[in-house]
């Protein structure tokens, strides 16, 4: 796969102070002469969600910047950072598993420098533990201080004391290098943080509060993408209907606005976003998937209940009529949209009366694809301290029923593209059968085909020939 390099004009000082040892790092590895072939080389695992992989690209920026190459292999790297996710206990213990198994790198080579990044690092009590117990972990640094990775490496190249990073300020840092995994897709951060205290979520104790971006840097970006190939664009946001134009920029753009300048731009490609609260998503946002063409006709509506009681203790600040509302709006505008949501099973408190709620908003909003998780007590969150939390073996067999029901109704759902002509971003050649390629169909489904590799990158379109679970099958037209 292609790699890209994006780069953009640093704003704030103190982000040029950090970045300005890309180039100390830089200069020793010229001057130990490895470049070119006997360049080193770094390997990153990311865990988490989108907001971390494009997180992810910002630190593969970084590391190409300072001369380092890429590698899919742990072993020969020089290297190695980690990206964790925190939003649930999975995820955190995965993430300390891996980490623990760099030990014997470090061990073979004490040369390795190994860094600890995301989501779960920002919280203190994870970032101790990493400092008392992974004594080769050279460096943690928290979802704010991406930029200051090529300061801790270099101080770490020089035998300098270990250091874990928790600022408890989140800052915007413009101008770090991007290099993206995709030269087709591209995340496009918007703005960054959340402000809504759903009572599960770690999320805003270790991503701070809403920051938008400036639109002139998202448009800048969005542009330098579509110049570079990018042909699926996804706005990136905890929640970005609070986007509000940002600290440099008159603050009357909101979403809408930033679409209707993004999709301005001229080329071919579409636009995304990701993820909208359900109580803030508006009028105006829906008019404008309704009306922009580039638009893809999608909306990720996390419900996470359909329980009022539930939602009320999750603190989601809508009820499951308001919700049902918004989706009526939704398709009204939007006929053939495809929507998609989350939903937690098993919050603390949940009957099998609330659990049934849930199952009826699922039938009642229809959705082309659910994300369920057993809920996760996060130590710090005030969900976790409530009473009667679910035993496991109650969420896991609701859990089971509903994965059944969401996996009958997107059979249903998918029925409907059949004998549709829809254009699809060729991605990839499939990985069970070489004659076909995959690709991202508008709006969310993967759709595979047969055709050339040539066409990988570019839009075909295809006319859907058979609907499978979570997936199309097609043939060129
Ligand atoms: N337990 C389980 N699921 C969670 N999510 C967020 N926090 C938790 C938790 N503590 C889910 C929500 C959210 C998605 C990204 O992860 O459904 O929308
Ligand atoms: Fe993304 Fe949330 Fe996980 Fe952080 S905790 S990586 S924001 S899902």
């Amino acid at each position: 796969m292609s790699e890209q390099y994006i780069e953009s004009a640093v704003t704030d000082p103190e982000t040029a102070e950090h970045l300005a040892h890309i180039g100390s790092v830089r200069s020793r590895l010229e001057k130990e002469g490895r470049v070119g072939e006997l360049a080193p080389k770094y390997y990153i695992q990311t865990f988490g969600c989108q907001q971390n992989e494009a997180d992810s690209e910002r630190l593969a920026g970084l590391c190409a910047a300072m001369g380092y190459v890429k590698t899919a292999d742990p072993e020969e790297a020089e290297l190695i950072l980690v990206n964790t996710c925190a939003v649930r206990e999975h995820a955190e213990k995965r993430a300390l598993s891996i980490i623990g198994s760099y030990k014997h790198i470090k061990d073979k080579n004490p040369a390795v420098v190994i860094g600890v990044g995301g989501c779960m690092v920002t919280q203190k009590a994870r970032a101790d533990k990493l400092r008392g117990s992974y004594p080769y972990v050279s460096f943690t640094f928290d979802t704010g201080a991406v930029d200051r990775v090529p300061a801790l490496l270099d101080n770490a190249l020089q035998g300098g004391k270990r250091t874990f990073v928790l600022s408890d300020e989140w800052k915007i840092a413009e101008g770090i290098p991007i290099r993206r995994e995709s030269k087709h897709m591209a995340w496009l951060s918007i703005m960054y943080g959340c402000n809504n205290f759903c009572s599960y979520c770690i999320v805003p104790y270790v991503r701070g509060r809403e920051r938008s971006r400036s639109a002139e840097a998202i448009l800048e970006e969005a542009r330098a993408l579509i110049d570079d190939g990018a042909k699926d664009i996804t706005l990136l946001g905890q929640n970005v209907n609070s986007y509000d134009g940002g600290p440099y920029d008159d603050r009357r753009v909101d979403i809408a606005e930033l679409m209707h300048r993004i999709c301005a731009l001229d080329g071919d490609f579409r636009l995304r976003f990701m993820t909208s609260h359900p109580k803030d998503a508006s009028d105006r946002l829906i008019e404008a998937m309704a009306a922009e063409e580039k638009v893809v006709k999608h909306f990720h509506l996390p419900v996470q209940s359909g329980s009022d009681r539930i939602l009320k203790a999750m603190n989601r600040k809508y009820t499951a009529e308001a919700y049902l509302e918004k989706i009526a709006k939704i398709r009204a505008a939007v006929p053939d949209v495809s929507l998609t949501s989350d939903i937690i099973v098993g919050f603390p408190g949940e009957t099998e009366e609330d659990f049934e709620a849930t199952l009826a908003i699922m039938k009642a909003a229809r959705y082309d694809m659910v994300f369920s998780f057993i809920y996760s007590p996060r130590a710090g969150t005030p969900a976790a301290a409530m009473e009667n939390q679910i035993p496991r073996e109650v969420s896991s067999e609701r859990m089971e029923r509903l994965l059944a029901l969401g996996a009958k109704i997107a059979d249903e759902r998918n029925e409907r593209f059949v004998g549709r002509r829809i254009r699809v971003l060729a991605e990839d050649v499939s990985k069970t059968d070489a004659s076909m390629l995959t690709g991202r169909g508008d709006p969310v489904r993967p759709v595979h085909f047969a055709a050339d590799p040539s066409l990988i990158g570019q839009f075909a379109d295809v006319e859907i020939t058979a609907a499978r679970t979570y997936c199309l099958e097609g043939k060129l037209v």
